[in-house]
This record gives structure tokens, C-alpha cells and sequence, in this order.
């Protein structure tokens, strides 16, 4: 009993410790996805969805809930949008080449097809990010429209 109660003291100052350490914050004031959108011209409906649903992992602002200040789930978070940005990131849409953007909007048709983005453990948290089969279906048609261009990009001239 008595280690016990000394495992939870522990258990319990490790905790309070780790509050003073917070992860680098993921925050970009502005309009971040200017050259995204302008490029790929989504209607307004298609941008909300972009905002509620993919932004906060796939862009360089994310908009935090009060928990992410309570350390580890800050950490747990912030892997998330690291690894989320890794993979796609609608700030940073100028450094993609043609053949990368139509790939990635590709992924975006697909994974959204297939009910996996936002991630499961998201939508727990945020309930309106989950997407309705409208949202979906508008999508992929923007999907095929923009790749269009890009693949027209592609030919040579
Ligand atoms: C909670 C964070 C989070 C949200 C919200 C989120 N994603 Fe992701 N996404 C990730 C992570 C992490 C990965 C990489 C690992 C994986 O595939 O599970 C990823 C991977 C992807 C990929 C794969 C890219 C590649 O190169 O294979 C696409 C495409 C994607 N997401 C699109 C979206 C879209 C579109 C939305 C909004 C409808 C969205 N994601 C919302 C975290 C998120």
C-alpha cells in the first residue's frame, strides 16, 4: 500500500512538471491559404469545409481548444499536425509541383471516399468537422474540376 501510494505521488508530480513544458504552437494570423484558394477556387461552402475539417492539421494555423494547455495532450496534438502538414499542407500550396498537387487532390478524393479524414478521434472532439455524404459528393466533383487544370499544367507546351 504503501508503494502504491508513493507510485501516485509520483504519478502526480511528473504530471504537474510537465505543465511548465508546452509544444511550439502552430499559429499563422492571416490569410495562410490565399494561394490555395485562389488556385483552386473552391466555393464558399467547400472553403468552410476546408476550415472546420482540415485546417487544424493540414495548414499552418491551427485553432486550439482550451485542453490542448494541459500538457501531455498538447504533445499529443502537436504530433498530430506535425505529421499532418508532413503529408499536406493547404499554407505552403505554392511549393507543390503540378504533378504533386494533382497527386495530393487525388489523396484528398480518396481519403475523404473512404470516411478517413478528418481522423475518427477529431470528429470526437469536433462534431460538426465530420463530413455529411453532400460534403463529400462536392468534393470529389472539386477534385475533378481542379485536377483538370493542373493536368492541362502538365502538357507540354
Ligand atoms: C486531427 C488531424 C487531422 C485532420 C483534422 C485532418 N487530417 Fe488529414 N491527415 C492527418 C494525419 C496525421 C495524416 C497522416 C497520417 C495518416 O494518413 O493517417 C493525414 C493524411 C492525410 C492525407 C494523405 C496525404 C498523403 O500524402 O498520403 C490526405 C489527402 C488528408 N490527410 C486529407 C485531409 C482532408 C481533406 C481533411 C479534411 C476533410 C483532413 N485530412 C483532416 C491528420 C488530420
Amino acid at each position: 500500500m504503501k508503494l502504491l501510494k508513493r507510485i501516485s505521488l509520483l504519478v502526480v508530480v511528473v504530471f504537474i512538471a510537465m505543465q511548465f513544458f508546452s509544444p511550439t504552437k502552430n499559429v499563422s494570423p492571416g490569410n495562410h491559404t490565399k494561394v490555395f484558394i485562389t488556385e483552386t477556387n473552391p466555393t464558399p461552402e467547400l472553403q468552410n469545409i476546408f476550415e472546420n475539417s482540415c485546417y487544424d492539421c493540414h495548414s499552418n494555423n491551427t485553432e486550439y481548444p482550451w485542453y490542448n494547455n494541459i500538457a501531455p495532450i498538447s504533445y499529443w496534438m502537436a504530433n498530430h499536425v506535425n505529421e499532418g502538414k508532413e503529408h499536406l499542407n493547404f499554407s505552403e500550396w505554392e511549393k507543390y509541383s503540378l504533378d504533386k498537387k494533382d497527386h495530393l487532390l487525388e489523396e484528398i478524393e480518396e481519403e475523404v471516399i473512404e470516411g478517413n479524414m478528418p481522423l475518427l478521434e477529431y470528429t470526437y472532439t469536433h462534431g460538426d468537422a465530420k463530413l455529411t455524404e453532400g460534403q463529400v459528393n462536392d468534393l470529389v466533383e472539386w477534385v475533378k474540376q481542379t485536377r483538370i487544370i493542373y493536368q492541362l499544367g502538365k502538357q507540354p507546351k
